[in-house]
């Protein structure tokens, strides 16, 4: 069985095959990141036009690279939500007629759960079988929530953030001190660039799991302002002190988590994923406590369609094919894109 998705939430055109195993065929990628770099930010109505003019061919591609045709699929999925309104009509819109064309199953996926599913494909020969319950931390540039899974499909959100996303906060304090775009990875790279830290503080938000990340962004910035003269090392420093801010609620909230609900294992997603300190502190706190980690290959963390493949396999697995072929017919209404979908 193959499954052909297409995801074109935010700023990345993807489509993926992926099998009943979840093996992946294929994972095409066009990021839009240099479209975007100038303005240090996602521009929506830029986005969803150059979704436009690159779906066909990274459609083209995946099926190349999975030496399928469109005619072998049996399944198609796309991202429903949450993501810019325009950029979900391309990928959605897509599916839905190759669906209607071809006759075959339509599953919409929950960005979110997808980003979730990055964790369960096989990747390099190798599949994590998770243990439940599990603490899933997901943290994107759209998204920070902590979710405890009883199932695949139990899934309860423990906490969220009350104001920026993590990857957000990330991008906002690379563009203060103007040292590139995506921040999140620069200031992965140059926290091991300098040694030293500035006093930084934390945003504990005590008895919830909930976070926060502007009051962080401020502190940023009232440190730039008192010297708008800084080296580049001196900007190194501070951002490297900030993601430690960071970071530290989210490995803290993640064990307490882990901890309160008797997780056996901690898993990570999203873009913020990618993040090489936050796997590493993961990894030796859970170690610690003798619970299961696991992070999906860096390629899976940020947006991908094999990650909404990987998804739509478990919804079929769960509801049956044939749910997705009436509501296809049926029910409109399901199919309808929803740009502030939440997982519960
Ligand atoms: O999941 P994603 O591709 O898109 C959304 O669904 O939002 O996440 C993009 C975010 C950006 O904010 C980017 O700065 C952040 O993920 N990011 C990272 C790293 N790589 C990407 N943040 C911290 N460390 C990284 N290595
Ligand atoms: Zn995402």
């Amino acid at each position: 069985m193959k499954i052909l998705a297409i995801e074109t939430s935010c700023d990345d055109t993807s489509c993926a095959i992926v099998n009943e195993k979840m093996q992946i065929l294929a994972n095409s990628i066009h990021s839009q990141v240099k479209v975007h770099k100038k303005f240090y930010g996602i521009v929506p109505e830029i986005a969803s036009r150059h979704h436009l003019e690159n779906i066909n061919f990274i459609i083209d591609s995946a099926l190349e690279e999975a030496s399928v045709n469109l005619s072998d699929i049996d399944v198609f999925a796309f991202t429903i939500g949450p993501g810019l309104a325009g950029s979900l009509l391309v990928g959605s819109m897509t599916a839905k007629t190759f669906a209607h064309f071809y006759n075959k199953p339509l599953v919409p996926v929950n960005h979110l759960k997808a980003h979730i599913w990055a964790n369960f494909l096989e990747y390099d020969g190798e599949k994590f079988e998770p243990e439940f319950p599990l603490i899933a931390l997901l943290v994107s540039g759209g998204h920070t929530e902590l979710c405890l899974m009883n199932s695949y499909d139990d899934i309860k959100i423990l906490g969220r953030t009350r104001d920026d996303a993590c990857g957000e906060a990330f991008d906002k304090v690379a563009k203060l001190l103007d040292i590139g775009y995506p921040g999140g990875p620069i200031i992965d790279k140059v926290s091991y660039e300098v040694e030293e830290r500035v006093a930084f503080p934390r945003a504990h938000l005590p008895n919830t799991f909930d976070f926060s990340f502007s009051g962080l962004k401020t502190a940023a910035l009232y440190a730039y302002k008192k010297n708008p003269n800084m080296t580049i090392k001196d900007k190194h420093i501070l951002a490297a002190s900030f993601q430690d801010a960071v970071l530290y609620t989210l490995v803290k909230k993640s064990i307490n988590a882990a901890k309160e609900y008797n997780a056996k294992s901690i898993i990570l997603s999203g873009g913020v994923a990618a993040n090489s300190r936050l796997r590493d502190l993961i990894a030796e706190k859970s170690h610690a406590l003798n619970i299961q980690s696991h992070f999906p290959p860096k390629a899976l963390c940020t947006d991908n369609a094999a990650m909404v493949a990987g998804c739509a396999l478990t919804e079929l697995e769960n509801k049956g094919t044939d749910f997705f072929v009436k509501k296809l017919t049926d029910d409109n209404m399901f199919y309808k894109i929803n740009s502030n979908l939440k997982l519960n």
